[in-house]
């Protein structure tokens, strides 16, 4: 699936039919900046999360957190888990800290992390571990807490946003998850977005956060038809008729990530967003989905996919073959 990060230069789009979440998320803002109207103390922190399946929309709204916390004048620290990253010790909490230590002196490295530095420093990565070997875990927990308070308090208002978060390295998740209750008591705000089927086992305790915090994570839902047909008709121009734009919300289910790529592909083949060009149409989206396929291969690991590549190579008949056992799994 293609990289749709929320960093600088992407054409603003509107976010359709996800007022509820923006106008939670606003609340929570105006919370941690102090400046709603019933706020008791000014600077109360909090958690969200978004919770949905790939395409749902979860970066896009994280890209748009960022940018309303921006334009309110908070800190952000942004990471993301990654999908080959995951084995790597504390890569989400290196991402966090980066802008923080990037182009900090050794000096002032020790300044940032206080009496933890000989702990905190080895397991970011600011140091090598040397032959002291690995940290306690429990050690670089306690002093990444002492860490991420101070910053808060110093940096306030502090917004953090983890994307991705079921590909978060074990440590960094295992570190969030015990300090996240603290974010209540600190001018600091904590956004999280993953898909709730490929968190690992290990992350239930994560998972239960946001109902530890007397809120649900908000589960993304498709968009409806009415919202497709204003993706159809902004994206393919006033032509489009109701049986297109109705046959593209059915083919996507509503998948904004399916749907904007299906119009760009439908715009690419020059094809008239018309009723008698549904049969085109159908072909075109089964192209899009036919990126699951690969999707539902990596899941199952790297031997299946270079067997499947194997399989490509030798021949059509072993790819379907292969292709309709991993169906029957999937
Ligand atoms: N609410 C929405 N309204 C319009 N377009 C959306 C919406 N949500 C997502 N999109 C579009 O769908 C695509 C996928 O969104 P993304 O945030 O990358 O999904 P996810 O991170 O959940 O996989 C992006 O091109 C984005 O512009
Ligand atoms: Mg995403």
């Amino acid at each position: 699936m293609a990289n749709t990060g929320y960093g600088a230069g992407r054409p603003h789009r509107p976010l359709l039919e996800r007022d509820g979440e923006l106008a939670a998320l606003d609340d929570l803002l105006s919370e941690l900046c102090g400046s709603s109207p019933g706020s008791r103390s000014p600077g109360t922190g909090g958690l969200a999360a978004f919770a949905g399946p790939a395409g749902l929309g979860k970066t896009v709204l994280l890209g748009e957190v960022r940018r309303r916390a921006a334009a309110r004048g908070c800190t952000v620290l942004s990471a993301r888990g990654g999908e080959h990253e995951q084995g790597m010790a504390f890569h989400v909490v290196r991402q966090l800290m980066q802008p923080a230590l990037a182009s900090a002196t050794e000096e002032e490295h020790r300044a940032i992390l206080g009496g933890w530095y000989d702990i905190v420093a080895p397991a970011v990565g600011l140091v090598a571990s040397g032959t002291a070997g690995v940290p306690d875990p429990q050690g670089v927990r306690d002093g990444l807490d002492w860490v991420a308070t101070r910053f808060a308090v110093q940096r306030a208002p502090l917004v953090v946003l983890l994307d991705d978060a079921h590909w978060a390295d074990a440590e960094s998740l295992a570190w969030l998850t015990g300090f996240a209750p603290r974010v209540a008591e600190l001018p600091m705000l904590l956004v999280v977005a993953y898909r709730p089927e490929e968190l690992p086992a290990d992350a239930l305790a994560f998972a239960r956060l946001s109902e530890r915090h007397g809120t649900r994570p908000f589960e993304l839902v498709p968009l409806t038809q009415g919202a497709v047909g204003s993706i159809v008709l902004e994206t393919l121009g006033e032509e489009a008729d109701e049986a297109f734009s109705r046959e593209a919300w059915a083919v996507t289910g509503g998948n904004p990530f399916e749907i904007v790529e299906l119009t760009a592909k439908v715009a690419d083949h020059g094809l008239k967003p018309q009723a008698i060009h549904v049969p085109e149409l159908r072909e075109l989206a089964s192209a899009v989905k036919g990126s699951g396929l690969v999707e539902r291969l990596e899941r199952l690991g790297t031997s299946v996919v270079r067997f499947a590549w194997g399989a490509a190579v030798l021949g059509a008949d072993a790819t379907r073959a292969l292709a309709a056992s991993v169906g029957g799994l999937g």
